[in-house]
């Protein structure tokens, strides 16, 4: 029997959003626990959710920087962190944690900048470590089959893309009352952008992961739909792929009646495929015969590179912490094996800084082409 892992966390404190979703993605395979954290900038916010948690005291800290050194000391010290704070604050914390040689697990955006996430990603590489970057929605198993599809060729060359993700819950000026929103329209704690980033990255990378396809350049509008609002809250971009493809993403905050409204559209010389967020049961696709099929997670047709990542048989929903818990399996085994000597780059099937700096250099582009009268900007190519 493998080892169980053992894992802290910085971020995830009292009334937060995604580290409670992360620990309970993690809890699901009983593969890691968790021993200790810094869940917020106020000890005793920290105190409160590491009690909670059944967390040793010595092992609930004051900042992060104490966290990495204590449990960089400890012969039984965790084997990864998870980090779940606001943007700004990743890569700090990323590189103290990767400096003090423990595995990094962090959301999404990775950085704010390319040029962090690049920094990143070399450490890791130069350190020997994982980077797991939760972009979480690749982790579906109805997601992972389009891949093995796309990647089978079932729908031949791919020729245009459509990916939107609307939200409206920022349509109001007043979000003063939101934690999770006060902090995302703050360009000092979330960057350059915010739709586009927060969920136009969603876009860039579920299309990336199921197509394979990298972005050559884009065209982009990032407006301010609510007065006052000093990053974009509805972007629009085309975008160029290196197979000569083309695309349109949309990323909205103010668009009321959407809650998660992922949906990544593939058309492809042979066929089309269709996959929704919000449905991650179900993949509809169609072939030149024109019928539409739909296909359920569960069932025989599911590529076995993707089935084995469900849980439970057919009808009985799967959904996001499922898929956030896959991302981490791989990376747990991909830890474990890095121990044991058996690691292969095929463990790589999660996303990693190198996901992150896709995500930022297109971010980055967009910013450009926006802020410069919506012109065509080129995506630099990315050493691996
Ligand atoms: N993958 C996804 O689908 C997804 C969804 C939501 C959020 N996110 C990402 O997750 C991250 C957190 O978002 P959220 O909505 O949970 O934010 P949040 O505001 O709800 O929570 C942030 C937490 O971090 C703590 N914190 C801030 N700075 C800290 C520090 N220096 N040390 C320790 N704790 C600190 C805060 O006290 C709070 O508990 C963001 O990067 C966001 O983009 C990803």
């Amino acid at each position: 029997m493998k080892r169980r892992l053992t894992y802290g966390m910085v971020g995830g404190g009292p009334g937060s959003f995604i580290g409670d979703a992360h620990r309970r993605s993690i809890a699901l395979d009983g593969k890691a626990e968790i021993v200790a954290g810094s869940f917020s900038r106020t000890y005793e916010k920290s105190l409160e959710t590491g009690r909670d948690l059944r967390i040793a005291e010595d092992r609930i800290y004051s900042d992060y920087k104490t966290m990495a050194e204590a449990e960089a000391a400890r012969e039984d010290g965790i084997d990864f962190v998870v980090i779940v704070t606001p943007n700004s604050s990743h890569y700090e914390i990323g590189r103290t944690f990767l400096e003090h040689g423990i595995h990094v697990a962090c959301d999404k955006p990775v950085t704010t900048t390319s040029a962090e996430a690049i920094e990143l990603h070399e450490l890791a590489k130069e350190k020997g470590l994982l980077f797991l970057v939760t972009y979480v929605y690749s982790g579906h198993v109805t997601a992972m089959h389009a891949r093995e599809m796309i990647e089978a060729g079932e729908i031949g060359e791919i020729r245009v893309v459509q990916g939107e993700y609307p939200q409206g819950w920022l349509a109001d000026a007043d979000v003063s009352d939101n934690k999770q929103a006060s902090w995302r329209i703050d360009p000092e704690l979330s960057g350059r952008t915010n739709a586009l980033g927060d969920i136009g990255t969603h876009i860039e990378n579920s299309v990336y992961r199921m197509t394979g396809l990298h972005i050559t350049e884009v065209l982009a509008r990032m407006e301010k739909k609510v007065e006052g609002r000093a990053l974009d809250d509805n972007s629009t971009v085309l975008v160029t792929y290196d197979n000569g493809a083309s695309g349109t993403y949309w990323a909205s905050q103010v668009a009321r009646g959407h809650d998660n409204g992922l949906r990544i559209r593939i058309y492809g010389e042979k066929g089309s495929i269709f996959w929704f967020q919000e449905e991650p049961e179900k993949l509809r696709y169609t072939l030149s015969d024109g019928y539409v099929r739909e296909i359920h997670r569960g069932h025989d047709c599911i590529d076995p590179a993707a089935s084995c990542y469900g849980r439970l048989p057919s009808g009985h929903t799967e959904g996001w912490f499922e898929a956030m818990g896959n991302l981490y399996v791989d990376f747990i085994d991909a830890i474990i094996a890095k121990e044991e000597g058996t690691f292969s780059a095929d463990m790589l099937k999660f996303p990693t800084t190198l996901d992150g700096i896709y995500g930022l250099t297109f971010v980055e582009a967009c910013l450009e082409s926006s802020e410069n009268g919506n012109k065509w900007v080129k995506l630099p190519t990315i050493q691996e």
